[in-house]
């Protein structure tokens, strides 16, 4: 049997077959029996109670969904009391009373009921009462439904997007989220492309076929395709375009009044279209995911000119030293070989790459004749030489941004064994970074020429790396970077390339 709620609003918090409850307090036998068979051929389950003292226990375990009472057998009291317990607050309260004072309307209003009939009534009357009051109670469950979505989805969005450096994943998080928000079907996250002059398709969900496929680009300005059925022209940065016919919307992204991009969803077959209430969540949503996206994007230029600051001053200190030139990059490069060999998460992989790029800018400090003197340094020169690591860990001491990456650039000539400097620690008391970089640093002295001698084979620096294993080098970081060299990751013309920043940053991603 149908209830007589409004099925639409109905559907959204219980099936058609789930009855709704009434619970009648009524003393009076006949007024019971006639309120009830005019409920119950409305479709109401009833359960009548004809002792005011069991209303409270009842509402709490029959859980109804409204209670029809007399305040002249209950009291105000017990309205009060029912909607200031958590368990019965939502459950909606009509009195019928025989008192028609106005004082008395409104002493029952205080008390929290949601409705108030003076008997005699006309049973018609009551049964739209309630019908009316079921109803308010369901779009209210309604808009907290959705407004408990909207919170989780900002909430998902805003813990999810934090990543610098790859979005997707981001982006295809913030189209599920909007698809569950929305209860939809399918949808695509749209953003604007570097050069600001196309949409480009980031992520897909739902579409059977015929749905828009990542990477498909679209000019700024151009309709979403699935769209032509739009009525005007306006241009699709500035509105919420909806298809009735293809019952597709599109939300624009957008943060200090750019556009940075859209979602494109679309209902479910049962869903007509979606409730102004949804578009609403849909355009917050939107708006909420373009600013965390838009900092995204900044936050992403500021670091890559940090990381071009970065690899400017490494690149003093490698134009210091004529016979090094490029090997804080190449050193760089096979530090993110190891680390991400041994499966370093992104997260650290980031401060290693720093690390290893500005190991050696402690050099800066380092007098030219003795950076630069082609033999053999003296034993103090050499002491003076060592100084570099120390000089390069105070240099940057006071950036709260690099403290992770000071370690390594500190530890990075200390041997497994415990027989290297700065400080002399040993075994995993050494930096982990240290550890990597210092693998990463023996590979490029070996590798390349140097004024009193040629570079070696990539070949006899792998094997010299093992001969090294537990004694300098960390025994897991030398398989590491051996396994890599099986892999082919590590290769004979290594050496003879230096990679770009971009190159190594991508190694990241
Ligand atoms: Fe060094
Ligand atoms: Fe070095």
């Amino acid at each position: 049997m149908r209830t007589v709620a409004s099925p639409q609003t109905a559907s959204t918090t219980r099936s058609d077959v789930d009855r709704r409850r009434i619970l009648l307090v009524e003393s009076s036998p006949a007024a019971q029996s006639i309120l009830r068979g005019e409920l119950e051929a409305e479709g109401y389950e009833v359960k009548v109670l004809d002792d005011p003292e069991k209303v409270a226990s009842a509402a709490v375990e029959g859980r109804p969904d409204l209670i029809l009472l007399d305040p002249a057998n209950a009291g105000f009291d017990l309205v009060r009391q029912i909607k200031s317990s958590q368990e019965t607050m939502e459950t909606s309260v009509v009195l019928l009373s025989t008192r028609t004072e106005v004082a008395d309307k409104i002493a029952a209003f205080d008390s929290g009921a949601d409705d108030y009939l003076t008997k005699p009534y006309f049973s018609k009357e009551l049964l739209a009462r309630v019908r009316t009051r079921l109803r308010v109670r369901d779009s209210l469950e309604a808009s907290r439904q959705l407004s408990n979505q909207y919170v989780e989805m900002l909430f998902g969005i805003g813990s999810a997007i934090t990543s610098v450096f790859k979005l997707d994943d981001e982006v295809e998080i913030l189209l599920r989220q909007a698809l569950v928000g929305a209860g939809a079907h399918c949808g695509s996250v749209w953003l604007v492309d570097k050069g600001g002059r196309n949409l480009q398709v980031r992520a897909v969900q739902g579409y059977r076929d015929g749905g828009p496929s990542v990477d498909d680009t679209l000019p700024l300005g151009a309709k979403i395709p699935a769209l032509t059925g739009a009525a005007d022209d306006t241009p699709v940065e500035i509105r919420l375009y909806e298809d009735r016919e293809a019952r597709t919307v599109f939300v624009p992204m957008v943060a200090r009044e750019r556009l940075v991009g859209g979602i494109e969803i679309q209902p479910r077959e049962s869903a007509r279209r979606f409730s102004p209430m949804q578009q609403k969540m849909l355009f917050g949503l939107a708006s909420q995911a373009a600013i965390f996206i838009e900092n995204t994007r900044l936050e992403r230029e500021v670091r890559s000119m940090f990381l071009n600051i970065i690899v400017s001053l490494a690149g003093a200190v490698d134009a210091k030293d004529a016979y090094t030139h490029g090997h804080s990059l190449r050193v760089a490069r096979t530090a993110l070989i190891v680390g991400r060999e041994i499966g370093l998460p992104r997260e650290r992989l980031e401060p290693l790459l720093m690390s290893a790029i500005l190991h050696d800018v402690g050099k800066i400090a380092i007098p030219d004749e003795i950076l630069q003197k082609p033999s053999r340094l003296t034993d103090e020169e050499f002491e003076v030489m060592k100084g570099h690591a120390k000089a390069g860990a105070k240099m940057l001491a006071h950036i709260p941004a690099l403290g992770e990456v000071i370690p390594g650039i500190r530890n990075h000539h200390e041997d497994w064994d415990g027989g290297g400097y700065p400080d002399g620690l040993a075994g995993r008391d050494i930096p982990e970074f240290g550890r990597i970089i210092l693998i990463g640093d023996a590979f490029d002295a070996m590798t390349t020429d140097r004024v009193y001698r040629s570079g070696r084979p990539v070949s006899a620096a792998m094997e010299e790396i093992r001969q090294g294993r537990g004694t300098q080098f960390d025994p897991d970081l030398a398989d590491a970077v051996w396994s890599a060299y099986e892999q082919g990751k590590i290769h004979e013309s290594m050496p003879q390339h230096t990679p770009g920043i971009y190159e190594l940053i991508e190694q990241i991603q």
